[in-house]
């Protein structure tokens, strides 16, 4: 796969997801989500107004079995066959028979042998104690890490067997990134911060600021685009951080602990817009200490010692 290109050369990759008949969302009140949800109307059977798929009895597609490791995909292929047969979209990931190690001075098995599929739309949480790889199963999807063993899909691209650079792209296209500690460029305005994902979509200058500005909208913050981090809240840098995820309208969005560093308000705030995501028809994948949190899923992985113990339907599902 070929990486893409860092400089925008021309307009029209956005002129091109936002014609006047792509249909939008609203998020607090702004309006949100254009082409990525236009497609995904064409794959998946309208439920809840016609946009969310059918999401909630999901969780058989998840295979918990350790599954021999010669023969790579036998899970991806058997939850993709089943998706397919089920009329549903693919999955919008598929990690199998996945682990990692790391050595320091000894060895540290942080996965060992997991197996996820997140159907398209659905709405997972992570728990599990400290320690336990659920940062690394995000850092494994999100690409920002490669499995010592196994294979990562997200929206169909093979994540673990990319190039660094063919990672960045999809990161920067499919995969948006909420980090506990919010991870904004100091020296940039919420504007640009929010922006500079767009840069590996090869939008224009003008357009990503456009699309910036819509997306801090989204969260409330359109009265603070000119501001740099440390003129902001934490909660506000939270939401930064948040429209920085959704800018390119990713396939997914992967949250460490979004609401592990700001205040209860804020912190309910922020579990609303991932909500009204869900709703829109995006396939959230959120880790989080918290039970309260977790139960806003459809479902919830305990991790332990880097295996899958158990999934739980939560009420909702
Ligand atoms: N870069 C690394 N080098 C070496 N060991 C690592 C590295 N990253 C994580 N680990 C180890 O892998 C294990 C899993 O770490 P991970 O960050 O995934 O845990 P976690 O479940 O997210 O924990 P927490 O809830 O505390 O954030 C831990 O034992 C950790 O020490
Ligand atoms: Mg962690």
């Amino acid at each position: 796969m070929p990486g893409r290109p860092v400089a925008a050369p021309a307009a029209s990759k956005p002129t091109a997801r936002r014609t006047a008949s792509t249909p939008r969302r609203r998020l607090n009140g702004v309006k949100l989500i254009t082409q990525r949800t236009c497609l995904r109307r064409k794959y998946i059977a309208p439920s809840r107004g016609g946009l969310v798929p059918p999401a909630r009895s999901l969780a058989a597609n998840v295979d918990t079995r350790r599954q021999p490791t010669e023969g790579v995909s036998e899970t991806a292929a058997t939850a993709t066959a089943a998706a397919t047969e089920a009329g549903e979209a693919e999955p919008t990931v598929v990690v199998d028979e996945v682990s990692k190690h790391y050595t320091v001075g000894s060895r540290v098995t942080a996965l060992d042998g997991v197996s996820l599929t997140l159907p398209t739309g659905s709405y997972t949480a992570i728990m599990g104690p400290s320690g336990s790889g659920k940062s690394s199963l995000l850092n494994l999807i999100g690409g920002l890490d490669t499995p010592s063993s196994g294979h990562v899909a997200v929206d169909g691209k093979s994540v673990s067997t990319a190039s660094e650079d063919e990672r960045a792209a999809i990161r920067g296209t499919d995969i948006g990134f909420v980090f506990q500690t919010f991870n904004l460029m100091p020296r940039l305005t919420a504007v640009e911060n929010v922006a500079l994902p767009l840069v590996f979509d090869g939008w224009s200058r003008a357009d990503r600021i456009d699309r910036a500005v819509d997306r801090l909208e989204a969260v409330g913050l359109g009265d603070r685009t000119d501001h740099v981090p440390s003129e902001l809240s934490g909660g506000q840098r939270q939401r930064v951080a948040i429209a920085r995820a959704l800018a390119p309208d990713p396939a997914l969005i992967l949250a460490d602990e979004p609401t592990g560093n700001v205040d209860t308000d804020t912190g309910a705030t922020v579990l609303d817009i991932f909500d009204e995501l869900h709703a829109a028809g995006n396939t959230i994948l959120l880790v989080t200490h918290e039970r309260h949190v977790a139960e806003r899923a459809d479902r919830i992985v305990h991790i332990t010692d880097g295996e899958i113990g158990s999934i739980e339907a939560t009420g909702e599902a």
